[in-house]
């Protein structure tokens, strides 16, 4: 979950950490520091409980003495609480080494009695000041902070990003992953190093993947990556395809507004280039070969949060357009229980940021296991889809705000992606078919672009609701996911009591809860579905209305049938069932974000969560 950021160049060093921390605090903001060796060889440190402003605030009142090499770090706390004391970076060797960390070291408490018995002193409660005093220890023996760090990185278990500087070697930077993401941005006489792209994007398009188990030294000419052994290796390189800009709140209120503007374009991107002659032209999927494709059995998704909400939705789809049996399971269960896998099963992992912990032990799991693996990924440069076979990359741009908003329907887009794909190779669809359904994910940017007009009406009821404190939320078939995603966005967002619940269940219990002025947002398909959907659901409306809750209806313009039942109705354009989510999600979206709002909550940055859980 931490942010990380490392320089080594000519720039001042604190504007450089500050930019990127900026930019890398949705991974963490319960507190943030730098450490920056100055002109004169002095290593300094600034750090601080809370939001990264406070640390800016408190460098701009009271600046560092600055120079040209420097690491810094947003943190969300794992061991010991958010305080001025834990929050990073952490001191070794009498304070001329400074060390930042993202993951959890495992055997940190045998570790930390070991140097308790060789005398050393503890200024807070983390793991992470257990490897900054063994690479001070380190470098104090080998005079190398390379060779320091290399020293320690064996000896800890678990997941870390590690990044240390030393004032006795100014103009380098070292870093270390297991687990934990760590990319390299590579600059003109400057080099860089961060947990995502966004880290340095302002100063360089070009970056450079570090593998796992690789530790990489960064001068400000010069770049060495070695294994944990010490033999050196040589690690692709990518051009990151965005801009700064991307990253920026620009005029919006917040990034979630912005990023909720962006779910046409998030679709559509995701989509560009993937259709040819009308049909769904998958390179990174017919790599795997025919025989392959043909010879799946079965398909399972795995995945968390919002993300396997997305999967849920794809399954229904897969199922339908390629006739495969689909699974989809929570990430973190899916590997404690000896799941049954075989070379046939297509495992497909959903995840935004490709570095979510759960996930991607999922696919090291299921990999190990003989299951073929395929990633569905927003990041590049990512861990997940570099321990994939295979990856389709969701185009969505960088998504900053913790809710996930623009990635939900892109991984929707995706999975369709892959459902026709599938679908064709194995003839289940004829190209008449795939064609028509092509045609139809096609045409959902345009009819998205016309669903952000219910942003309005959408803050119109929510602060008329600012004071709910439980939300339902009905669906069926495709529907159903979606229901779960909008209930997900009020809890995470507005922290008020929310359910997503399928339509058809309601009778087994939950309809209980109903009691007068419930709030039920309900999924209404459209009346022209042939399998009579809308008229169950009508009479799960009728249902719970009678029992006195308030309806707010989401069902497609034209639908006159559900009025007399609703108490407000908000349209969304016609479409066919399976391209109804992308739609339907919207209002959901933007409820989330303004109720939030309506309670004074910060929609960008919600308690006690982290937008890439990279620790289990
Ligand atoms: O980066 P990922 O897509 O793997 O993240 C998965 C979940 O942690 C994420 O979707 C989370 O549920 C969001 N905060 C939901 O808005």
């Amino acid at each position: 979950m931490c942010g990380i950021v490392g320089y080594v160049g000519t720039r001042g060093s604190v504007d450089v950490l500050l930019g990127g921390l900026k930019r890398l605090e949705y991974r963490g903001y319960d507190s943030a520091g730098v450490a920056v060796i100055d002109a004169d060889g002095h290593l300094g440190t600034r750090k601080h409980a809370g939001k990264l402003g406070i640390l800016t605030d408190d460098l701009a009142a009271a600046p560092l003495a600055d120079g040209h090499t420097g690491i810094g770090h947003t943190r969300w706390a794992t061991h010991g609480g958010p305080t001025d004391e834990n929050a990073h970076p952490h001191l070794g060797d009498d304070g001329k080494l400074a060390l930042i960390h993202n993951g959890i070291i495992e055997n940190f408490a045998e570790l930390k009695g070991e140097l308790l018995a060789s005398g050393h002193t503890f200024h807070s409660e983390t793991d992470t000041e257990v490897a900054a005093l063994l690479v001070g220890d380190a470098f104090r023996a080998t005079g190398d902070l390379t060779a320091a760090m290399l020293q320690v990185v064996n000896r800890l278990e678990g997941a870390f990003t590690l990044l240390a500087v030393h004032a006795d070697q100014p103009g380098v930077v070292v870093g270390a992953r297991r687990n934990s993401p760590l990319v390299i941005g590579l600059g003109e006489g400057e080099n860089f190093l961060g947990s995502d792209v966004a880290a340095f994007v302002e100063y360089t398009h070009r970056a450079m993947e570090i593998g796992q188990d690789q530790l990489v030294t960064i001068r400000p000419d010069s770049v060495e990556v070695v294994d944990f052994g010490g033999a050196p290796v040589a690690p692709p390189t990518f051009e990151v395809d965005w801009d700064a800009s991307a990253a920026e709140k620009g005029g919006w209120s917040s990034f979630m507004a912005k990023e909720i503007s962006e779910e046409p374009e998030a679709v559509a991107k995701t989509i560009l280039g993937r259709v040819t002659d009308g049909l769904v032209d998958l390179p990174e999927v017919t790599a795997l070969g025919p025989e392959v494709l043909r010879s799946i059995d079965r398909v399972l998704i795995i995945a968390c949060g919002t993300a396997a909400y997305a999967g849920m939705v794809g399954k229904y789809a897969i199922e339908q357009w390629a006739r495969i049996p689909v699974d989809v399971e929570l990430a973190h269960e899916f590997r404690y229980r000896e799941p049954v896998l075989s070379p046939n099963t297509l495992v497909v992992s959903i995840s935004q940021s490709g570095e979510t912990m759960d996930t991607l032990m999922a696919v090291k799991y299921a990999r190990e296991r003989g299951a073929r693996t395929l990633s569905i990924c927003n990041t590049q440069g990512a861990t997940i889809p570099r321990e994939s076979d295979a990856v389709v990359y969701t185009h969505a741009g960088p998504e900053v705000a913790v809710a996930s908003t623009k990635a939900f329907v892109a991984q929707i887009t995706a999975t369709y992606l892959l459902g026709l794909q599938l679908g064709q190779v194995r003839g289940a669809l004829t190209d008449d078919e795939a064609r028509g359904l092509v045609a139809e994910l096609q045409a959902v940017p345009e009819k998205l672009a016309t669903v952000l007009g219910v942003g309005d009406r959408i803050k119109e009821l929510a602060h008329w609701m600012a004071d709910t404190r439980s939300v339902l939320f009905l669906g069926r078939h495709v529907g159903y996911p979606v229901a779960l995603e909008g209930a997900l966005k009020l809890k995470e967002l507005a922290y008020i009591h929310a359910e997503g619940f399928a339509a058809g269940e309601l009778k087994h219990g939950p309809i209980a809860l109903i009691e007068p002025g419930q709030v039920v947002f309900v999924l209404v398909p459209s009346p022209r579905d042939p399998r009579s959907l809308h008229s169950k659901v009508v009479s799960n409306i009728q249902e719970i209305r009678a029992r006195g809750a308030r309806v707010i209806a989401i069902a497609e313009e034209g639908d006159v049938a559900v009025l007399p039942h609703a108490d407000e109705v908000i349209r969304i354009p016609l479409a066919s069932p399976f391209f109804e989510p992308l739609l339907a999600v919207v209002p959901l979206h933007y409820f989330g974000m303004e109720l939030a709002s309506a309670k004074g909550l910060d929609v960008d940055q919600p308690r006690n969560l982290a937008k890439s859980v990279t620790v289990e």
